[in-house]
């Protein structure tokens, strides 16, 4: 079955104290772990495994790596030799070098994001359990998100050079790992130039996205809430707790996601991201969005650009 989801990230923070009071109190992720090197590992309330972010102390915010997980041990094989014979190098780490999961398939994105596959990480559950589960926990803090929903990478995209690492990792995800593009856009002359993606291997309508800028980094790092409401409530706790809002409450045109657009204090951008979406399937056409309106795409009902929201990214 090859990649299943997203697993993990790992994000650089500044202050860890501050980070910890963002992740925890406000987006109301669980502290589950703590390592010798100062590395805080954190799950949504609605994550059966063990850890999904993992922040780490830094002095540049960004992202470390991003990790997905593999249905089957036996994945990881198959798919280091599809990566290697795409002509990507890999290299396989032992159980215990990402903490708590088996063996992991290492490589980078030709975008150069780090990226790990791995097939097993420590099982602890939900507070609901499985047996008669209520729908939610007690003692939920802040937005109290579900679970890490998606990544959206920042890939360098220069037509005048010839460099477009949006398409190159485009092609490498479909024809290397499977996965398949649910939305793209298309600029430049005759729409030809695939400036972004929106690829999915779960059924909803991305799992992760490339972006084109003038260099790569981390766009946003995105956690799930159920409902429209719940983006209204988690926009009043972040307003409570003066978080810096990017974008407050918004549809997105591509995805149809409720959405809003913040910061972690480090300066990395987080989104909360509602509502299915819409259900995709592996035999549905890729939706094309063109540059005239791109901005109706990322921001429905505004149809503008935001400021920062292309040009500030760690
Ligand atoms: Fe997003």
């Amino acid at each position: 079955m090859g990649v299943m989801r997203i697993g993990h990230i790992n994000l650089r923070v500044l202050d860890m104290e501050a980070a910890l009071k963002h992740y925890e109190g406000v987006l109301g992720l669980i502290r589950v772990d703590e390592d010798a090197d100062g590395n805080v590992y954190l799950k949504g309330w609605d994550e059966w495994d063990k850890y999904s972010v993992i922040l780490s102390p830094a002095d540049q915010a960004g992202m470390n790596h991003v990790a997905f997980k593999v249905r089957r041990d036996t994945d990881l094989d198959a798919l280091r030799e599809k990566v290697e014979a795409y002509g990507i190098s890999t290299e396989m780490v032992p159980p215990g070098t990402l903490r708590d999961c088996g063996r992991a398939l290492k490589f980078n994105l030709p975008s150069g994001h780090e990226f790990y596959l791995y097939a097993q990480k420590a099982f602890v559950g939900k507070a609901v359990g499985v047996t008669n589960p209520e729908p939610w926990p007690d003692g939920l803090k802040g937005a109290g998100v579900h679970w890490l929903d998606h990544a959206l990478l920042m890939c360098e995209l220069d037509p005048e050079k010839g460099v477009n690492k949006v398409a190159e990792n485009t092609k490498f995800m479909e024809e290397a790992l499977d996965f398949r593009v649910a939305e793209q856009v298309m600029v430049g002359p005759d729409h030809s130039i695939q400036a972004a993606t929106w690829m999915f291997r779960t059924s909803t309508p991305h799992d992760i996205a490339f972006v084109g800028g003038p260099k790569m980094g981390l766009h946003h790092v995105a956690f799930f809430l159920d409902e429209w409401n719940d983006v209204l409530k988690a926009a009043d706790i972040m307003a409570k707790n003066k978080i810096k809002m990017d974008v407050t409450p918004q549809r997105h045109g591509i995805t149809r996601g409720y959405t809003i657009y913040f910061f972690d204090p480090s300066g990395n951008r987080n989104e909360t991201f509602a509502g299915l979406g819409y259900l995709t399937q592996p035999d549905m056409p890729t939706i094309t969005w063109t540059e005239e309106n791109l901005w109706r795409g990322i921001f429905y009902h505004t149809g503008e650009e935001a400021g920062e929201f292309t040009d500030v990214y760690t």
